[in-house]
């Protein structure tokens, strides 16, 4: 399989600037003055060519690539596509390559678990890995750019596209975000960070909803994903459809000139989304077609997805003066040297012979199989109903997504191919045959499990087993996209059918697939052992049966705040301090008159097979200066009899600042393997920076005073000291190096 790198001349150039920064220079020269080289050659209309990109299928008209206009294409997924288009640009006057841009999140045709599954494995080397195996295949048929990753924090799962992110949580967004990027690059693929930005909290949950955050909260929650993917490399990136207080982020010079290119330096280039532009004439900033490409380019968008409105209008708005032609140059510079930097103009073609059907490979289902077991999350286990006990004779598999090979995909899946799918029931019967436990299935109802009709021959094969696996969830089209819900609960009858499997009083376990946290009622309760499963994609079945049977322990853990019911969103875990905290005795304090307060799960949350302890935590320097790190260790014990992983987090509280700080921040965290009996000391490091915060004006404040530090293995942590910082320290907008984002 053919593996070019993304960016080797970016590579070479960073080696080179270590070693010989001259060097390195000159590389970026070159490309440079190749870009300008270029430019000063082309017309206006093939300057805006480079910044129209067409989606295959309707509307592309293919004599628009030889003819010059048109820089990049989505949804290409077949090397023939790709040649015959890449052909064409070649037979343009000026030979400018494309892009071939296309959703690949989780894999291409080898499905990797969804990202907040992958998230709930708080492991950036699995991160990395599943982003590098989806970009090889998708490269492999000639793809160079993907829609990915998805680097919108929301708190609110009622939002579908949840599922696309990596959950509630600023630093693990940043961590994950960063691996992501390192990973398509690796593997050879460009990357679109998206969606820029705030598209993750939209009011009430539903998708292209309005946004309304602070600015202090952009640069302290939403906006750190973003930065540590251009940190990480990352070619592009994508507006977002919302409007963000009140101003739409594709026309909105702040986020795309002001932070992007001005306080970070950005010199990738930004597309607008699906027909992003011509939305603004929907959010009433612009009246007509020509106004909404006049606005999006003059904010910051280079190119225009699928709206045609900068092929059509902007030649005109140039020619008039209405858009300096300088603008329209530093856009296709941005074009021009991120695709010189892929290395397109030197790479030859992509081979139409190759194609998707040598996936996926054995070591592709392997690799899948490793990321999606890190990503279960052991929510509940009440009497260890799990894993399957050696006396076990028979189980019962019931429900309808336990054979859904679709629907274990989840969204976006790029090439997926259902009959590539171990289901759930495939892969327990694979390793129930092993030990020769019968095994049983009825589906109990349809996916959306709108009737009971098939209920009793569920009921009778749970009365014919020793145990039963309820497998029932969300199928994929109430995730994603456009998938936004006001009802978090199992859909349809799944209650009911759960109920009715309970009160058989076999011993249980439910495993939920599903794009977010679903509301439990009263099931938690009825249900002893609870397991989320996400949408674990190809070797989901394969990953769910070694956990279940206690070939592996779980180890994953909740990268999102696990509600009670759908009234609480939004819940996050790391939520400001009120004045009035819950007192159950005092009514007029902070809680609901008809749920609890508090989620059923909390953040970071997720049980093993084994114990772990913690001793022994310290706080290595307890007052700090500018430049330092925040340095606590803390020894963790493997208490329990099996071997298992556990996500060792770190939180720390600011209880008194200018501002309102949240209650707990989660500020480093490591994943460690133990054996029973083995303990391990782990020293978990912040630095300075990390422990301040911003002002709407973008300034970044560390203020003096105490810092509360807390380790364990979820958010409930418990306190093990302070550290003093000694001096306020004061940073102008733009001028804070990050450092938050160190992928681990
Ligand atoms: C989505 C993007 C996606 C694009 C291209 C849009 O509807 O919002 O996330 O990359 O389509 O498929």
């Amino acid at each position: 399989m053919r593996q070019f790198r993304f960016s080797v001349l970016v590579r070479v150039c960073l080696f080179l600037l270590l070693v010989f920064p001259t060097a390195a220079a000159t590389a970026q020269d070159d490309i440079e003055r190749r870009v300008n080289d270029l430019l000063a050659r082309m017309t206006l209309e093939e300057k805006i060519g480079q910044m129209n990109l067409i989606s295959h299928g309707l509307p592309l008209r293919w004599e628009d690539i030889a003819e010059g206009k048109v820089g990049a294409l989505l949804n290409f997924n077949n090397a023939q596509d790709v040649a015959r288009a890449q052909a064409l640009a070649r037979q343009s006057r000026l030979k400018i390559p494309l892009l071939f841009g296309l959703d690949v999140l989780h894999g291409f045709r080898t499905q990797f678990p969804l990202p907040l599954g992958e998230a709930a494995a708080f492991n950036p080397r699995l991160s990395r890995l599943a982003s590098e195996w989806g970009a090889r295949e998708a490269a492999h048929v000639g793809v160079n750019w993907t829609f990915a990753p998805m680097a919108d924090l929301s708190r609110d799962s009622r939002w579908g596209r949840i599922v696309e992110g990596f959950g509630e949580d600023p630093h693990l967004g940043s961590v994950l975000t960063a691996a992501r990027v390192e990973g398509f690059q690796a593997g050879g693929l460009a990357t679109a960070v998206k969606h820029f930005a705030g598209y993750g909290a939209p009011q009430g949950g539903r998708d292209y909803d309005t946004t309304y955050i602070p600015r202090a909260s952009m640069y302290d929650i939403y906006l750190p994903p973003f930065r540590a993917a251009l940190e990480a490399g990352a070619a592009s990136f994508m507006a977002a459809f919302n409007a963000l207080n009140g101003e739409p982020s594709t026309a909105n010079a702040w986020l795309l000139t002001d932070v992007l290119r001005h306080q970070w330096g950005f010199d990738g280039f930004v597309t607008s989304d699906w027909a992003g532009i011509h939305e603004l004439i929907g959010h009433g900033v612009a009246e007509d077609g020509a106004d909404a490409a006049r606005m999006a380019v003059m904010a910051g968008v280079d190119m225009d997805m699928m709206g045609r409105l900068y092929i059509q209008h902007l030649p005109e708005e140039v020619r008039a003066g209405r858009v300096p032609e300088s603008v329209i140059d530093e856009a296709v510079r941005r074009i021009l040297r991120t695709k010189m930097k892929l290395g397109l103009f030197d790479k030859p073609d992509i081979d139409p012979a190759h194609t998707d059907a040598e996936f996926p490979t054995p070591e592709a289902r392997r690799l899948a199989r490793e990321v999606a077991r890190e990503t279960l999350v052991l929510l509940q286990n009440r009497g260890d109903v799990l894993p399957v006990k050696p006396g076990i004779r028979s189980v019962a598999v019931v429900g309808p997504l336990a054979d859904a090979p679709r629907d274990q995909f989840g969204p976006h899946g790029a090439r997926a191919h259902p009959e590539d799918s171990v289901t759930i029931l495939e892969g327990i019967r694979r390793r129930a045959s092993q030990t020769g436990i019968d095994v049983r299935h009825a589906p109990a109802c349809d996916l959306f499990c709108r009737s009971t009709d098939q209920l009793p021959a569920a009921i009778a094969a749970a009365q014919a087993s020793d145990l039963v696996i309820a497998v029932f969830g969300e199928p994929g089209d109430l995730s994603g996209e456009a998938a936004s819900r006001a009802h978090m609960n199992l859909s349809g009858r799944q209650a009911e059918v759960l109920e009715a499997l309970a009160a058989t009083g076999k011993p249980i376990a439910l495993v939920i697939v599903g794009g977010r946290p679903l509301v439990l009622g009263n099931l938690a309760e009825k249900i002893p052992s609870i397991l989320m499963a996400w949408y674990p994609g190809t070797e989901g079945g394969p990953a769910v049966a070694d956990v279940l049977f206690g070939d592996v322990s779980p180890s994953g853990k909740l990268p999102v705040t696990w509600p009670r019911a759908t009234g609480q969103m939004p819940l996050y875990y790391n939520r400001l301090p009120t004045g009035r905290p819950t007192l159950a005795e005092n009514r007029f304090t902070l809680k609901y008159q008809d749920e609890e307060i508090t989620p059923l799960y909390p953040f970071g949350w997720g049980l093993s097979y084994t114990r772990f302890g913690y001793s022994e935590p310290a706080i290595a320097k307890p007052q700090l200066e500018a430049g330092e790190e925040l340095e606590v260790s803390v020894t963790v014990t493997n208490t329990g009899d099996r071997p298992g992983q556990e996500v060792v987090q770190l939180y720390t509280r600011d209880p008194v600042a200018s501002r309102s700080r949240p209650l707990q921040e989660l500020k480093a965290f490591e994943k460690v393997a133990l054996n029973p009996g083995e303990a391990k000391r782990l020293t978990l490091r912040i630095p300075f920076e990390d422990l301040g915060f911003h002002l709407d004006d973008g300034t970044h404040l560390v203020e003096a005073g105490a810092i509360q530090v807390f380790v364990g293995g979820n958010s409930l942590a418990e306190p093990v000291g302070e550290a003093r910082i000694m001096e306020t320290i004061r940073t102008p907008p733009g001028q804070r190096a990050s450092s938050s984002t160190i992928a681990q």
